[in-house]
């Protein structure tokens, strides 16, 4: 089987680039720098493929309040060119996107069918990729995911490693609720996904995240010892940031474990490999 990634260099690229290299499939992997998705012209050749995954995103959920016009390029015009380009060469496309697309206002995890209503300039740029992909190209699969964590690229998990090591205490907000999901196992579903022989009459959008749900701040005291860190709970008013965040992230992962029997998995085993000196 042959695969093109886009984003491989990020958290998730990095990780679906390696397994899938290790589970013997031929990988074409470019980096941002390798192929810009904003820029058709860049498109290597499509012919012998077998999926296009992208893992290619704007990603600084803060940032974007400052430059919509490039979240907006990289997270919806960019899906639109891969969506184009994967029609004309018969090519499966297999995009994420995020938990970010609801306002997190409702009690229960979200199901596909709830209507999305971001909070932010992200959200709304990936919800607009979603529309763009699914209004062009029927052969794909939307796979959100929630609260990615991995040992390439930049997360939470790595910000408050280096945080504990430099201060007695820090104040973690307590009242979003969400999972957090490992780069890895998020990878590991890609590639049960692609090689399923019900993904043909399946395609559509999916929810995956690991489970248990938890805070931000439970999250963090998951894997910081206290004696070295405090970790102290705030409420997300005491914590302003500049891109509102759902109160609740959690996605209702039943469809994907019906159509396709894949199960949430721990992330604390992925956390664990990463948390270990
Ligand atoms: N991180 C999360 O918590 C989270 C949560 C829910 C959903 N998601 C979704 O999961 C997917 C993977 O996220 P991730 O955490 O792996 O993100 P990431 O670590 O930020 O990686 C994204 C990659 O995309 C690349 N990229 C940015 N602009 C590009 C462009 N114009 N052309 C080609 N590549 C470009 C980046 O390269 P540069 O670094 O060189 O710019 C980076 O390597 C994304 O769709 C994201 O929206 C993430």
């Amino acid at each position: 089987m042959n695969l093109i990634i886009t984003g491989a260099k990020g958290q998730l690229g990095s990780e679906l680039t390696l397994l899938a290299r290790q589970a013997g499939l031929e990988v074409r992997a470019y980096s941002s720098q390798e192929w810009d998705i904003t820029n058709p012209a860049a498109a290597p050749d499509l012919s012998d493929t077998d999926f296009l995954i992208n893992c290619a995103a704007y990603t600084a959920v803060d940032r974007a309040e400052d430059e919509p016009e490039k979240a907006f390029a990289i997270n919806s015009q960019a899906v639109a060119h891969l969506a184009k380009l994967c029609k004309a060469h018969d090519v499966p496309l297999i995009h994420i996107s995020t938990d970010y697309v609801f306002d997190g206002v409702q009690k229960q995890a979200y199901q596909e069918t709830d209507f999305p209503h971001p909070l932010s300039v992200y959200g709304a740029s990936k919800l607009q990729g979603e529309e763009s992909l699914r209004a062009i190209w029927d052969k794909h699969i939307i796979l959100r995911i929630s609260w990615v964590f991995s040992r390439f690229g930049t997360n939470f998990v790595k910000t408050i490693l280096r945080l504990s090591k430099e201060r007695p205490e820090l104040k973690i907000v307590a009242d979003q609720h969400g999972a957090p999901t490992a780069a890895a196992h998020v990878a590991q579903v890609i590639l049960n996904l692609i090689r399923h022989p019900a993904l043909t009459s399946n395609w559509g959008l999916y929810h995956y995240t690991d489970q248990p749900l938890t805070t931000w701040c439970d999250f963090a005291r998951s894997f910081i010892n206290p004696e070295q860190c405090k970790i102290l709970p705030i409420s997300t008013a005491e914590y302003p940031t500049k891109a509102k965040r759902p109160q609740n992230s959690a996605l209702n992962c039943e469809k994907i474990k019906q159509v396709f029997g894949i199960t949430q998995q721990p992330w604390q085993e992925a956390l664990t490999e990463i948390v270990t000196p």
